[in-house]
């Protein structure tokens, strides 16, 4: 018999869904929120209204992608947290809804041990144990995946996550939101010629925020002795600022995979798509003989389907939940 789920994800500010059927992704539709762009961040009222604007034409466009009838779901999951309430709320009760009304079991999914389980989407698969570093806008861990369901978060980070180290340092260039992005395809014009001094946490835990200081501070000086720095110097700030997220990040997964003795090696989450952490991971692998996994784009950033994976995996262990399951914003 075929497991069809329809997975919802708004967790943030992308309103998506997804139609899995027997852990395949049948179709993976994403609706983003242009209107944060002028705000330079995202906005959580603003953001729960494009999600009650977007969420039927998402899920329908969904159902007709992946030749789907509403009939023919098994079962629906939904983005449970960590994420904006207001946000969480709007796909929850879409999914309550869709469910109480066709009598369909329900799933919940965390959407962090989603991004982890985004490599289920594509061959070939990790194999178990496995490392995961994940980083995305609102968090930065180091996963010890044991199991499609027994995940250990054995690093984290201590304040800003590295997605927002991306996003702040770009606003302190004057840059858009999301800011990743743009430094990414900035850097790759450009050479870290400027160095920052990292941080010294003790362990596999992360800090970000003394990075952002000492930017802030590095910035302040060179306008003052030429208004035009940042401007003449873009691409190299860009690739600098880049450079010594990506030592941070993978000097830390380097140490957890040397202490745990493990050789599969993966990245999830926003920051996964940035190319000079990809290019980076594949180089560190090469020397320290990992097999790395790097998720395809559509699987790096938000999306449903990563939902609807993880939704499968729990379909099987029976892991359902009730009409009751409130969302809930931090993990
Ligand atoms: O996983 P995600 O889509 O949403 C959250 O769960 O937070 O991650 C969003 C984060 C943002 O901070 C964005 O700037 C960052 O991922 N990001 C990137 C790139 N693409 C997205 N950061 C660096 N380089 C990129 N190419
Ligand atoms: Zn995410």
């Amino acid at each position: 018999m075929n497991v069809t789920i329809l997975a919802i994800e708004s967790s943030c500010d992308d309103t998506s869904a997804a139609v899995i059927r027997n852990g395949q992704v049948l179709s993976n539709c994403v609706a983003g929120q242009e209107a944060h762009r002028l705000y330079g961040g995202v906005v959580p009222e603003v953001a729960s209204r494009a999600h009650q604007a977007n969420i039927v034409p998402v899920v329908d466009l969904a159902l007709k992608k992946a030749d789907v009838a509403a009939e023919d779901i098994s079962a629906v999951a939904f983005t449970r947290g960590p994420g904006l309430l207001g946000s969480l709320l709007v796909g929850a009760s879409f999914a309550k809804g869709f469910a109480l009304s066709r009598n369909l079991p329900l799933i919940e999914v965390n959407h962090m041990q989603a991004h982890v389980l985004a490599h289920f989407a594509e061959t070939p698969h990790p194999r178990f144990p496995f490392l995961c570093l994940t980083v995305s806008g609102g968090h930065t861990q180091i996963v010890l995946v044991r199991d499609f369901l027994d995940m250990e978060i054995i690093g984290k980070t201590l304040d800003d996550a590295a997605g927002e180290a991306f996003d702040k340092s770009g606003k302190l260039l004057g840059l858009g939101y999301p800011a990743g992005p743009l430094i990414d395809k900035l850097a790759r014009e450009g050479h870290p010629v400027f160095p920052f001094p990292e941080p010294s946490i003790p362990g596999l835990d992360f800090s970000f925020s003394g990075l952002k200081t000492s930017i802030l501070y590095f910035l302040r000086g060179k306008v003052a002795e030429n208004p035009a720095f940042i401007e003449q110097n873009l691409n190299d700030i860009c690739a600098s600022i880049q450079h010594s997220i990506v030592t941070i990040l993978l000097k830390k997964l380097r140490k957890a995979a040397r202490q745990r003795g493990i050789r599969d090696i993966a990245i999830a989450g926003g920051v996964s798509a940035n190319s000079g952490l990809r290019q980076a991971l594949e180089e560190m692998g090469g020397r320290e003989g990992w097999t790395t996994h790097i998720p395809r784009f559509e699987f790096c950033t938000d999306n449903a389907g990563m939902i609807g994976v993880t939704a499968y995996y729990k379909y099987l262990a029976g892991e359902f939940c009730g009409q009751d399951a409130v969302p809930y914003a931090r993990q």
